[in-house]
């Protein structure tokens, strides 16, 4: 790693005022911490999703994005447990109304009825393990399928991560950009990685609706983003209070001092 020429206007974390390292090592130490909720937060809200609570794995993600390409409750009921209660039929023409997007038209006129009259005896409401097949806006509940968190969602939830992660790590590249790292295309890319991490990581939610495989994308881009975070963090403290000044900046600090004395 021969040493390229400090620019002129970076300045080493040692060359910074006391109350300016203070402040970049409390703001580390309290990002760190953020950071680390937001893990648990991710992995309570995700990992159980495959049936599976102890890993956050690929399918938590697919089933978080795009659903869990099962159908409705409605219809696992009807092929299952409660294929006994309502002759064939009558079973093919509720799963047709379900399949079809369960309008509110065909359920007056062909769905109701059968409901009320095979069903309604249990679920009419008065239990409350049992779904409530009384009425349009119960049924809709059970018929619907699960795809996943919903457009509307993702598009409040994208806004707030690109607004807050763009924050993030613009004070933190700002910090790290005080430390001195070798060869410089190095550390220009740590400090660009996560900005692109960010951008893979939303675009891919949205495309994990489509094509289930972006998931992989999603665990790359927080992947990402989580790694430079650590790297920029770390390097950031150990050169702010345990690292040795590195010698081109201990010469850059001499000659200028010669300079000033006129010598
Ligand atoms: C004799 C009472 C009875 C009738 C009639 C009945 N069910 Fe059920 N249903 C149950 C019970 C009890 C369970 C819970 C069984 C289980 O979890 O294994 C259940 C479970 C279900 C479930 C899944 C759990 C839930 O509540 O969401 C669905 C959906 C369902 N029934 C739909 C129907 C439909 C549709 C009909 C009419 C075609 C029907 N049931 C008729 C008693 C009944």
């Amino acid at each position: 790693m021969s040493a390229e020429p400090l620019h002129r206007s970076y300045l080493h974390f040692s060359e910074l005022p006391t109350s300016l390292r203070v402040l970049y090592t409390a703001v580390l130490a309290l990002m760190g911490a953020g950071y680390l909720f937001a893990g648990i937060y991710l992995y309570h809200s995700h990992s159980g999703r495959d049936g599976d609570p102890k890993t956050l794995s690929y399918q938590d993600v697919v089933i978080a994005y795009s659903g869990s390409g099962q159908g409705s409750k409605l219809e696992a009921a009807l092929r299952g447990p409660m294929a006994a209660m309502l002759p064939a039929d009558e079973s093919k023409s509720v799963i047709g109304w379900v399949q079809g997007g369960a309008e509110r038209s065909a359920y007056e006129s062909d769905i109701k009825g059968v409901l009320e009259k095979r069903c309604a005896s249990c679920h009419d409401g008065s239990n409350p393990h049992l779904s409530n097949l009384v009425g349009f806006e119960n049924v809709k509940k059970t018929a619907e399928q699960d795809t996943g968190t919903d457009v509307f969602t993702l598009v409040r939830v994208s806004h707030i991560h690109m607004f807050g992660m763009t924050f993030i790590f613009f004070i933190m590249g700002q910090i790290f950009s005080h430390a001195y790292i070798r060869p410089v295309w190095f550390k220009s890319v740590v400090v660009v990685l996560p900005f692109i991490a960010i951008v893979l990581d939303v675009s891919s939610w949205y495309f994990t609706k489509i094509y289930k495989p972006f998931a992989y994308v999603v665990m790359l881009g927080g992947g990402i983003m989580a790694l430079s975070f650590t790297f920029m963090g770390a390097v950031s403290m150990f050169q702010l209070w345990f690292g040795k000044t590195p010698p081109a900046v201990v010469q850059r600090t001499e000659a200028g001092e010669r300079q000033l004395a006129g010598l």
